[in-house]
């Protein structure tokens, strides 16, 4: 067929090109194996040397020119095809959603809320294993071997030599000691276990423990920090004071009482008459926790504090026995 024969039905064809297979076929028919432009191409050394030259460049344009053709429609055919999705396909961010049903269970509000003040002092969130080591429970915080906290009564062990289920979420000083060099502001919160079982106890509760480990660290920041944080938790200025304490890891130690919330101090059964409530211990790190971990006592101090999440609940939200926490009837649920 003549070259110009052929661009022209190459226009037509273009023009009535609608998809990406139509396209093919187009591209088929003139570049293809048998195509028309490629068969003119191999007709080339049919010809006669004096016409070869002339007429192989005018081939060779016209295929250069078809195959631009050709990719010219190709982005086009793509670019509507990303407009029709465009238009077509579309999600309404905008749209509300139906007001989510569930709340928060009492017990995780309250661990958020506590997080939420100690990361606002600065503290970071650190978390442990609750079947842990009872060199980390015990030993490495200086609880002797005959300490009675050590009692079967009170430890919940497991199969495994060396593990139990942790007593209290102390272990998680060791461990952040163990892998972090000072300065330290951390809490951790978490489950732990004990044999106890009675209206104000059960066997598995929740401790938030904090930890500080720095140069310049006292008795005061102790003080303020906890108070602190009872102020805010309560959301009222309550009283704190501190009484003198033992714990093998800290010393000094100290238990802190609120001043009751039920009757203001006045004296009620919650407080047993005395106007006070206990909600943490807490104290300097012992000396010997310190070198247990590998911190320098000489250069470093520290101080500790461990609350009870249920306790701290029960007094917020005014609750009177925490089994109401584990039992997880809706009438109790839906009231927070
Ligand atoms: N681990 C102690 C307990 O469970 C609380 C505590 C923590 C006391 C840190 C002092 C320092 O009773």
């Amino acid at each position: 067929m003549h070259l110009k024969g052929i661009e022209e039905e190459l226009h037509r064809d273009l023009s009535e090109v609608k998809s990406l297979s139509d396209l093919q076929q187009v591209k088929a028919k003139y570049l293809g194996k048998k195509g028309l432009i490629t068969q003119a191409v191999a007709g080339i050394k049919d010809l006669p040397p004096e016409e070869r030259r002339e007429y192989g460049s005018r081939v060779n344009r016209l295929k250069e020119y078809a195959e631009q053709l050709i990719n010219q429609k190709e982005e086009e055919l793509n670019r509507e095809d990303i407009q029709r999705q465009l238009s077509q396909e579309w999600l309404d961010l905008s749209i509300p959603l139906e007001p989510l049903q569930g709340t928060h269970h009492p017990i995780t509000q309250t661990l958020r809320r506590i997080k939420n003040i100690f990361v606002s002092m600065g503290f970071s969130i650190m978390e442990g294993p609750e079947v842990e080591l009872e060199e980390y429970n015990f030993d490495m915080l200086n609880i002797p071997k005959d300490h009675p906290a050590r009692d079967m009564q009170d430890t919940f062990y497991v199969n495994k030599k060396g593990y139990l289920l942790r007593t209290h979420t102390s272990p998680v000083q060791i461990r952040t000691m163990l892998s972090y060099k000072p300065p330290i502001y951390m809490v951790a919160p978490g489950r732990v276990y004990r044999r106890d079982d009675d209206p104000t106890h059960s066997p598995m509760f929740h401790q938030v423990e904090g930890l500080v480990v720095d140069t310049e660290v006292g008795f005061g920041h102790m003080k303020y920090t906890i108070e602190t944080f009872l102020k805010e938790f309560f959301e009222v200025d309550v009283p704190v004071r501190f009484r003198a304490s033992y714990f093998p890891f800290t010393e000094p130690s100290a238990e802190v009482d609120i001043g009751c919330v039920i009757c203001r101090g006045e004296g009620c059964r919650v407080c047993k008459q005395t106007g006070w409530l206990e909600v943490m211990g807490c104290g300097m790190v012992h000396p010997v926790v310190l070198e247990n971990c590998g911190i320098d006592p000489e250069f470093y101090r520290g101080f500790a504090f461990g609350m009870g999440v249920e306790r701290l609940a029960m007094l917020y939200f005014g609750i009177d026995n925490i089994k109401l926490f584990f039992e997880n009837h809706m009438r109790f649920l839906r009231q927070f």
